[in-house]
């Protein structure tokens, strides 16, 4: 053979490998409203950096027909490439290659790309569209899957590992993408579930749709499962990519720090006038953090779920943030079973990944009833409280207004290792709001008096002259600093700076056990 023979061989391979399940496929693809996985590669990463491998691999399975089906590349792209000049190394399956399905020699190429992640410090990207488990390939698909699962959990806490949904997603495979740290879907072309709307008829003779099953709004706005719901494929890879500029390449680095033109000592006078002077009034705390975040951008994560808290990434002074905040805007910023687990998986993920916290805290307390005491509030409350305490990152809370009772503690308070608290004049840090704390603590004298209404009217002012201000846990020292609304941004952004080199650990020890 000619070395121009030898080269030609290489072309066509790498042509047919391409090609993927072939033209008819692809069209197939395009015409259910899909990219193919190589048109979102492209999308997702700089122009130019991708860097195949493995794309001669086929499988090894004999059966049902399949030692004549070989398609090079088996059904998924693997590889690494560049966002904003970073590093990522990233899977995309491949739909028109036997409908994406995993097959053992698929698994070794996405446990390779894997660890090569691990051993480099670099994000790993999942782009998921597949039937699941390769039905001809049997036991071989399901190690194959939970060789990637053995990945994922290792991983976790190493690199950041982010899922996009672009098709269907079932079975076990769903737990793979379930164990990375953010999932983005898109609206009507992507699915999850563990079994479909068929196995659901003949189990449970339920009627339901794969939409209303697993679509992105179920999993954005009700179950919780996704974080992110766009509508169109290239929305979620441009989504990925914002997504990363927040973040580190592994858990030994910082995030980057951006350039930005916006003045660290910028006031925002317009903060003054945020929190209405009666206390059952809302207000929108996203108003706040765009306020004070750089050029106004806030990106929020699970924005469609327990909307009673607001978790997401801003920048301050270019420095990558991560937000906590109690939503008065929705159920008064209430902390039920949902709300509090949204936010400590959000904890978790930003001290694993030394992104400093900013907390705001505008919180009546947890929501009272049957049905969050029996849905274990106790323990899901737990994990909002385990997570602020474990977490070692630079951590501040800006109290607002309301810090009732047991949700004062959780909102990382000063007790629990925030570095700074600060507190706005309509700061109330109490056990509970002064109407209640009346009608407990003066029920008799309430009882006798001769003119109730106005006995507790004026019990109420007391009180609230007391206890409803930031004074009394500035005097013990609980609160740090109460700051004019204004000068927040300036404020924090100065906070966060000086504690460029905070060093915090915890005891050494396996690891902790967290409330489940
Ligand atoms: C092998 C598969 C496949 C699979 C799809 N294909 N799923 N081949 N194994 N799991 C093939 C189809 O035969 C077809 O091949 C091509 O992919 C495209 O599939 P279509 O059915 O034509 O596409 P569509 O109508 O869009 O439906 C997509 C689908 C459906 C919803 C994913 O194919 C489907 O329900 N597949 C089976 C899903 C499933 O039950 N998977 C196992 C889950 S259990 P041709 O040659 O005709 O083009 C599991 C266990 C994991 O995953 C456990 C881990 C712990």
């Amino acid at each position: 053979m000619t070395r121009d023979e030898m080269h030609d061989k290489l072309r066509q391979r790498q042509e047919a490998s391409r090609l993927g399940g072939g033209q008819r496929a692809i069209d197939r693809q395009h015409e259910r409203g899909k990219l193919t996985a190589r048109e979102r590669i492209d999308a997702l990463v700089d122009p130019g950096t991708f860097r195949e491998l493995d794309a001669f691999v086929t499988h090894d399975c004999q059966d049902f027909g399949m030692a004549d089906k070989k398609i090079p590349g088996d059904g998924v792209v693997t590889g690494y490439g560049r966002v904003d000049g970073r590093l990522v190394y990233l899977f995309a399956q491949d739909f028109t290659v036997f409908g994406g399905s995993l097959s053992g020699a698929y698994s070794r190429k996405v446990c390779k790309i894997m660890d090569l992640a691990v051993r480099n410090g670099a994000p790993v990207l999942g782009l998921n569209d597949s039937g699941g488990a390769r039905i001809q390939e049997g036991v071989v698909s399901l190690g194959g899957y939970a060789d990637i699962f053995l990945r994922n959990t290792l991983a976790s806490g190493v690199v950041p590992q982010l899922s996009a949904i672009l098709g269907p997603c079932a079975g076990g495979a769903v737990y793979s993408p379930a164990m990375t740290d953010f999932i983005v879907m898109v609206e009507k072309t992507s699915f999850m579930f563990v079994t479909g709307p068929d196995v659901i008829k003949t189990v449970t003779h339920e009627d339901v749709t794969k939409e209303e099953l697993g679509g992105a709004s179920t999993h954005c706005g009700t179950s919780g499962v996704a974080h992110f719901s766009v509508p169109d494929e290239l929305a979620a890879l441009a989504l990925l990519r914002e997504l990363l500029s927040y973040l580190p390449q592994n858990n030994l680095e910082e995030a980057p720090r951006l350039a930005t033109e916006d003045p660290v000592s910028r006031v925002c006078p317009e903060l003054d006038e945020l929190v209405p002077l009666s206390a059952n009034q809302p207000y929108d705390i996203t108003e706040l953090i765009t306020a004070v975040a750089d050029e106004g951008r806030f990106l929020e994560v699970q924005a469609d779920y327990a909307g009673n808290v607001v978790v997401g990434f801003c920048r301050l002074g270019g420095r990558s943030v991560g937000i906590i905040a109690n939503q008065p805007a929705h159920l008064a910023g209430v902390l039920d079973v949902s709300s509090s687990v949204k936010a400590a998986r959000f904890v978790q993920f930003c001290d694993a990944f030394n992104i400093p916290m900013w907390v705001i805290e505008d919180v009546p307390g947890f929501l009272p009833g049957v049905e969050q005491e029996h849905g274990g509030i106790i323990k899901h409350g737990a994990k909002l409280l385990f997570a602020f305490c474990e977490a070692t990152v630079p951590k501040i809370t800006l109290i607002t207004r309301k810090a009732y009772g047991g949700a004062y503690c959780v909102m990382n308070s000063k007790h629990i290792r925030a570095d700074f608290n600060f507190a706005w004049p309509t700061a109330e840090i109490a056990v509970m709001g002064p109407d209640g704390a009346v009608n407990i603590i003066f029920r008799r004298e309430l009882a006798a008096a001769e003119d109730p209404v106005a006995r507790k009217a004026e019990l109420v002012e007391e009180y609230r002259e007391k206890f409803a201000n930031p004074y009394r846990a500035a005097e013990l020292g609980y609160v740090d600093e109460v700051i004019l609304p204004r000068d927040t941004r300036a404020r924090l952004i100065e906070a966060f700076d000086s504690l460029e080199n905070k060093r915090d650990s915890n005891p050494p020890k396996k690891h902790g056990n967290i409330p489940l």
